[in-house]
């Protein structure tokens, strides 16, 4: 159901690879609520070629950018503002990657290369975004700045790695930033905080499947999916959120706030009985 949240808006929307990723579903719901946008990636990722059909099916142009390049963000933060005929009003960073995670590296062993890579994709990119756009003073007033993050960057979480470290770096820049933009600008930027779910990068991450099952055990609500983060995205972007700013808001079904609960327990329970060593 549409509510025209975004009519009028314009955005510029990062990190839609294909049908399964979180920015493809918030591109489709931003079109849905009234919102014009462009959509980027970098190079290679639009070499793979499926965002054509998410531009054409929003009527949205592509325009390629690496988001670690500060020259390749000041092209398409231009370029954005002339095809869409203003200033921004909303921009959704969801990018990540580590290296260190794609080579099977594990945290006590990381190679510092993939490392610094990991940070620069995965957070910096998000500073860089913001100081361009300050810059270039792309961004309306009461403008809206989202990127995804995960609760890794609070708790330790097995097989999350380096990726965790970045998670921290970006909901601290969303802080950093945020106190600037809002004070100057009143502009807002926020991290929402997202429950595992089955992408891309998602799968990259080990032991995602157990991962996705103990946090739905855990979660009062269930894991919220990447359409419920859509939704999530697209009330930030509104103008019914435009006192919310330099936050960390978790979307993820109340996992965060548990310590153990009934389905988990009761699984937990079950394992031990599966292990007569243990059992009693
Ligand atoms: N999937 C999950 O379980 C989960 C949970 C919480 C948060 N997140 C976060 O959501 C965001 C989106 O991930 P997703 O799960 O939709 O996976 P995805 O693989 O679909 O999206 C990741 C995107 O990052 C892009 N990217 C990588 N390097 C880039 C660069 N240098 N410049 C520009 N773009 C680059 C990729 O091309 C891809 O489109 C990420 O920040 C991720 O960490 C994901």
């Amino acid at each position: 159901m549409a509510y025209n949240l975004l009519k009028g808006k314009r955005g510029i929307i990062f990190g839609a690879l294909n049908d399964m990723s979180i920015a493809w579903k918030v591109a489709e719901r931003a079109h849905e609520e009234g919102a014009i946008f462009v959509l980027t990636n970098t190079p290679v990722a639009l070499r793979m070629g499926e965002l054509d059909s998410l531009a054409e099916k929003t009527g949205s142009k592509v325009i390629p950018a690496d988001a670690t390049d500060v020259n390749a963000l000041e092209d398409l933060v231009k370029q954005s503002m002339e095809l869409l005929g203003g200033k921004i009003d909303f921009i959704l960073h969801s990018i990540g990657m580590s290296p260190n995670v794609r080579k099977g590296l594990s945290y006590d062993k990381l190679n510092y290369g993939y490392y610094q890579k990991t940070l620069d994709v995965s957070a910096l990119s998000f500073h860089k975004v913001l100081y361009v756009c300050r810059k270039l003073d792309a961004i309306t007033e009461w403008g809206s700045v989202v990127a995804l993050s995960y609760v890794a960057a609070q708790r330790t979480l097995y097989g999350y790695n380096d990726m965790a470290d970045a998670k921290s770096l970006l909901e601290s820049i969303a802080r950093s930033f945020g106190y600037i933009y809002g004070r100057d600008k009143k502009i807002r930027v926020n991290t929402i905080s997202q429950s595992p779910t089955l992408t891309t990068a998602g799968s990259g991450v080990k032991g995602i499947d157990r991962l996705l099952d103990f946090s739905e055990r855990m979660s009062p609500l269930g894991n919220a999916t990447a359409d419920d983060c859509a939704d999530y995205c697209v009330t930030m972007f509104s103008d019914l959120t435009k006192k919310v700013t330099m936050q960390n808001l978790f979307h993820d079904g109340g996992f965060s706030s548990m310590g153990m609960s009934f389905r988990a327990m009761s699984q937990y329970d079950k394992s031990f009985r599966d292990c007569p060593e243990l059992g009693d």
